[in-house]
């Protein structure tokens, strides 16, 4: 194994390796054993044979296909995407079965087992596709563009809660530390009334929820800042909603004429969030490239604590609109706002930003031509 590749590369293909040891050996076991075993465990014998031989062949070789992936992740994207296929059918099939009663929970066991692994398969291939976002996730900050060096950041973001707003004024603090002025941008939907926090009402968060879902769009105002803005630097905040871009901010880049924003200027991206932030960074990062910007560093900011109970207090926090409630849980909650740690990490960046380099010609000619 390369130890100069990213921890999560690591990770991700070790976890690889894990599947495709319990699927290949799990299921030649199964197939030998499975007598003894079920009756140790209290599990009904298979009712029908064939189907019982046929599922752990196919379980078998999906633990082929995984070990296929380990030996060589960068030619394996295709399997990935099969694999997290493979096995997003088989957690749905034994959920299904699972929930009329037709299955013991030894074998649902097998189900949240691929259920855990479609996203894991999912989010490998992800961080395989954009090696460009691995390298940024190592904390780097890249060479500025050609663009006139102003010493003139804006600040474009749109936060519900206040947890990004916090964010930025860290990156915007480290940017001032190393001499920039900085501009803000909020970015304001239309509907004013729904996109509030604390939400008007629960119905009020459960439309933003669906709408978050179906990626509908939300409208928003037009933006301040003249096209002709004089800003080397543009840095943008987005949260995740639902796996992926906050709609407001998706919103803005949805426009052809956020071009006047980013295009030719240095993007700098961060991204708070309860615990999900590949998508959302990915994303974001595109838009920004699509829209002509040349991204130079990324931030993401997950909460503080641990799941299951982040997505809780999270949960309890959008529901009651501050945190610590209900008082008789407080002690179990997290907090739905990032660390002092994270922020220092922001302002840090901030300051990062304003040192980076400038391209040098000749560099510049490479990275276009690669
Ligand atoms: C509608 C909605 C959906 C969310 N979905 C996710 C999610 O899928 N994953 C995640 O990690 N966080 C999710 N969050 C949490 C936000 O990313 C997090 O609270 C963030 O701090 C919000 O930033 P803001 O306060 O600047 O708006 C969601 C929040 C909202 C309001």
């Amino acid at each position: 194994m390369n130890p100069m590749r990213p921890r999560t590369y690591r990770v991700f293909r070790f976890l690889c390796l894990v599947t495709a040891l319990a699927n290949a050996g799990g299921n030649v076991a199964l197939l030998l054993f499975h007598e003894p075993l079920y009756r140790f465990l209290g599990v009904p014998p298979p009712a029908d044979r064939f189907a019982f031989a046929a599922v752990s062949g196919f379980s078998f070789s999906v633990g082929v296909l995984a070990f296929m992936i380990w030996r060589n992740p960068e030619r394996s994207l295709n399997l990935l995407v099969y694999g997290a296929i493979a096995k997003g059918l088989y957690a749905f099939f034994t959920f299904y079965f699972g929930f009329q009663g037709a299955l013991h929970p030894f074998q649902i066991g097998f189900g949240v087992w691929d259920a855990a692994y479609t996203v894991v398969f999912l989010l490998f291939a992800l961080h395989l596709a954009s090696p460009d976002l691995a390298r940024l996730n190592t904390g780097e900050v890249l060479p500025g563009g050609s663009v006139p060096r102003t010493r003139r950041a804006l600040l474009l973001y749109h936060s519900l809660s206040g947890n990004g707003a916090r964010a930025m004024q860290r990156v915007k603090g480290g940017l001032v530390a190393g001499g920039y002025a900085v501009d803000e941008e909020r970015v304001e939907p239309v509907e004013t009334a729904l996109f509030r926090f604390p939400f008007p009402s629960l119905w009020a968060f459960v439309r933003i929820a669906l709408r978050a879902i179906l990626r509908i769009p939300a409208p928003v105002k037009p933006l301040r800042t003249p096209p002709d803005h004089d800003h080397d630097l543009v840095v943008l905040e987005c949260p995740t909603w639902f796996v992926g871009m906050s709609a407001p901010l998706e919103s803005v880049f949805q426009d052809a004429a956020s071009e006047r924003i980013v295009k030719g200027r240095d993007v700098a991206v961060v991204n708070v969030c309860r615990g999900l932030w590949r998508r959302t960074q990915a994303m974001t990062v595109r838009w920004a490239e699509l829209r002509g910007g040349r991204v130079v560093g990324v931030r993401a900011c997950p909460n503080p604590g641990r799941d299951p109970m982040r997505t809780w207090s999270l949960f309890f926090f959008l529901a009651f609109g501050e945190p610590g409630r209900p008082r008789w849980l407080s002690p179990l909650l997290t907090d739905p706002h990032l660390s002092e740690e994270s922020l220092d990490t922001l302002e840090a960046f901030g300051r990062a930003l304003a040192q980076r380099p400038a391209v040098s010609t000749s560099a510049g000619r490479e990275r276009r031509a690669s």
